[in-house]
């Protein structure tokens, strides 16, 4: 007897003949005592299964509840009601794993959030959040489709690292056989050391911060998706940021299949080129329209403020599109971020704003002079010897290049339409919350 999946790869051929489906009970419902149509859920999908007369009489019949796992047996019928098309016709089954009647307690969406989240093990069964789990596999592939089509190596940089890349005060610190050492907060660093070895390169894989907020975009451990490009200007970075982000939107439209239907049915194509915007304008845009550094006393924005993210949202939906920000003072940025030719108070940096979501992108050009980075080190008060490896770029054959880094659970939050970005994690982590 063959095995067939719920929602099966390839369609048709199926009808009329007799096979076994696994899975897990996803909803129950008695029509009598003696007919019960049973939804099966496998990961591929879901498909009905309608059980009667003595099938539906045995003890283990009687006492299904959701999220028992089952073998069923029977004829695959069509039908034009159920998606798919097909039903099952079941004339045997066996419960492999009961499952308490407690369930139903669970699985209620009445439950505050911080309750869902302890049961999270469970809750990303629902038919929502797995759907979103299977989006977030195939956003994965469009981003990984997207650099191999482009020609560029995946690398596999440390997590555990001694150095930092975004700042001390994020540092998650540990002790790493008695030395100390932090969780990476950005693969970018040892990404420009890969270029003269691979080329144009790219990783994605966790990142961590430890922040001390917990806002609807933050987390404290991210998937972060990095490139790194040697001999560019800033024109290049621009253009493959904007490419990379209108490639994978067109390459999710067109596998999100009816999972994406579901979820965002609004997700349309990106215009390029993206509008772009200076921090200076940046500035300006926000005291012309009364976006203030501090609502209560109406304080404007000056240059050199840092505009939290409050109020780039703001900004953002008021533009309505997505933004390249450009060009931030060098004192708003990190320390390894090439200076602006024409004014050496700016940094040739970039943010990527969305609507709805905010800062997805983050990227710059590299300051390649070595003692243009030994200055900056100083600065910053950064000790350079534990960066010895990343200074010895611009020892051993420096070039100009550049990079970027974007922060995955952010842009599925964009893509799929999801409000809170613990919606989109496994298992989300941020402050306060380490379980399950
Ligand atoms: O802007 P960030 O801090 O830039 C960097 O880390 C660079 N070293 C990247 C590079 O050039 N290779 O972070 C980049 C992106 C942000 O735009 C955001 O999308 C995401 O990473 N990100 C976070 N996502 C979720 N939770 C957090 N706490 C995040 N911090 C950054
Ligand atoms: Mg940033």
């Amino acid at each position: 007897i063959g095995k067939l999946k719920c929602a099966p790869a390839e369609d048709g051929g199926h009808i009329g003949t007799r096979v076994m489906l696994q899975g897990w009970t996803h909803r129950l419902r008695w029509e009598s005592k003696k007919l019960l149509f049973l939804e099966l859920r496998d990961g591929t999908g879901y498909i009905q299964a309608v059980m009667s007369g003595n099938l539906c009489m045995t003890k283990d019949a009687l006492m299904l509840n959701r999220e028992a796992s089952v073998s069923l047996y029977g004829t695959v019928c069509s039908d034009e009601r159920a998606k798919g098309g097909m039903e099952l016709h079941v004339d045997y089954w066996e419960l492999v794993g009961s499952s308490p009647a407690e369930i139903e307690m669970i699985l209620t969406h009445e439950s505050n959030p911080d309750i869902l989240l302890n049961q999270r093990h469970l809750v990303i069964r629902g038919t929502k959040a797995s759907a979103v789990l299977r989006m977030r596999s195939i956003i994965t592939q469009c981003f990984r489709e997207h650099f191999f089509a482009n020609d560029y190596v995946e690398l596999a940089p440390p997590t555990l690292v001694q150095t930092q890349c975004e700042g001390g005060s994020t540092l998650f610190h540990f002790d790493y056989f008695g030395e100390p050492a932090y969780l990476t907060q950005s693969s970018q660093l040892y990404l420009e050391t890969g270029i003269p070895a691979v080329g144009d390169c790219f990783c994605i894989l966790p990142s961590y911060r430890a922040e001390k907020s917990s806002t609807r975009r933050h987390l404290a451990e991210f998937h972060h998706i990095e490139a790194e490009f040697a001999f560019i200007d800033f024109e290049d970075l621009l253009q493959r940021i904007e490419y990379l982000i209108a490639d994978v939107v067109d390459r999710v439209i067109e596998k999100g299949g009816d999972l994406l239907q579901v979820l965002n049915p609004g997700l349309k194509p990106l215009k390029r080129p993206f509008k772009r915007l200076t921090y200076t304008d940046a500035v300006k845009f926000c005291r012309q329209h009364n976006i203030y550094k501090d609502e209560a006393t109406q304080t404007h924005f000056e240059f050199g403020d840092d505009i939290p993210e409050g109020p780039e949202r703001k900004m953002t939906d008021m533009i309505g599109e997505p933004i390249l920000m450009i060009k931030f003072p060098m004192t708003l940025k990190s320390f390894y971020m090439k200076r602006c030719p024409e004014d050496r108070a700016l940094t040739e940096s970039v943010d990527v704003l969305i609507p709805g979501v905010g800062e997805v992108v983050g990227g710059s050009m590299r300051m390649h002079d070595y003692d243009e980075l030994m200055e900056a080190y100083e600065r910053e008060n950064i000790d350079p010897a534990p960066y010895y490896w990343f200074s010895d770029q611009r020892k051993y054959g420096t070039c100009p290049h550049g990079g970027y880094g974007l922060g995955l659970e952010r842009f599925i939050c964009y893509a799929l339409a999801q409000h809170h970005i613990r919606d989109v994690c496994l298992y989300p982590r941020y402050r306060g919350r380490i379980e399950p």
